[in-house]
C-alpha cells in the first residue's frame, strides 16, 4: 500500500484511528478533531472527523471497480435505504468526496446500491437503492444496512461518484474481518470500510472518496 494510499484512507478513518494509521509515515494530512468523531451510544449517526490537507502531494485516487451485473439508473434521492421490516444490522456510514488536489468536493453525486440482507438484489425497484450529493463540506451520511453474501462475491456495497461535471468514478466498498474477502478476485484493501464499534447493535463506517 503506497504512502499516498495510506493518507486517503486516514481520511476516513476517525481521528485516533487516523493517528495511528499515519504514525512514522509521514502524514502529510492534518486531521482535525470533529466536535462528533466517536458513535453516540443511542445510535444517533455521527460525523465523520474533518480531514483537511497539509500537504502539496495529491491524494491517491480511488481505485476504480466493476459496476456488476445490477445497476439501475434513475435512483431515488435518499440518504436512508432503510424500509420498514427490513432486516440486516444497521449500517451508518459517512465521509467525505475529496478531489485529489486535497479539496472538498461539494454537490457531488454518490449513487449506493447493493444486495439485501440474503445477498438479493431488486431488480424490479429500488429497494437498497439511492442517491444523494455532498453538501457545502464534501461530506455525506448513508443509512442502510450491512449487505448480505451472494454465491461468488464477498460483502460489498456498490457505488458511482461523481464530481460535478466530471467523469463518473465507479467502485465497490468492503467490509473488515471478513473472510470472504480473502477469495474474491476483485476485493481491495483500499476500499474497506472504516467500521467503529457502537453501544447497539448497528454498525458506524466511515469512507472518503477521493476523485480526479
Ligand atoms: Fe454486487
Amino acid at each position: 500500500m503506497s504512502r499516498r494510499r495510506l493518507q486517503a484512507l486516514a481520511l476516513a478513518l476517525p481521528a485516533p484511528l487516523a493517528v495511528a494509521a499515519l504514525t512514522g509515515k509521514g502524514a502529510g494530512i492534518v486531521l482535525a478533531q470533529s466536535s462528533a468523531s466517536t458513535p453516540e451510544a443511542d445510535g444517533t449517526p455521527t460525523l465523520a472527523p474533518t480531514p483537511t490537507c497539509a500537504d502539496a502531494d495529491d491524494l491517491e485516487t480511488t481505485l476504480e471497480e466493476t459496476e456488476g451485473p445490477y445497476y439501475t439508473p434513475d435512483s431515488l434521492e435518499r440518504t436512508s435505504l432503510l424500509e420498514e421490516g427490513m432486516g440486516g444490522t444497521v449500517l451508518r456510514l459517512s465521509g467525505y468526496v475529496y478531489a485529489s488536489s486535497c479539496q472538498p468536493v461539494a454537490n457531488a453525486l454518490i449513487d449506493f446500491w447493493q444486495a439485501d440482507d440474503a445477498g438479493v438484489y431488486d431488480n424490479e425497484g429500488y429497494r437498497l437503492r439511492g442517491h444523494q450529493f455532498t453538501d457545502d463540506e464534501g461530506r455525506f451520511e448513508l443509512e442502510t444496512i450491512v449487505p448480505g453474501l451472494y454465491p461468488g462475491r464477498t460483502r460489498h456495497i456498490h457505488v458511482k461518484v461523481q464530481a460535478p461535471n466530471q467523469p463518473v468514478l465507479t467502485t465497490q466498498l468492503y467490509f473488515p474481518d471478513t473472510p470472504e474477502n480473502d477469495e474474491d478476485g476483485i476485493f481491495d484493501p483500499s476500499l474497506v470500510i472504516d467500521i467503529a464499534e457502537t453501544d447497539d447493535e448497528s454498525q458506524q463506517g466511515y469512507f472518503t472518496f477521493v476523485v480526479a
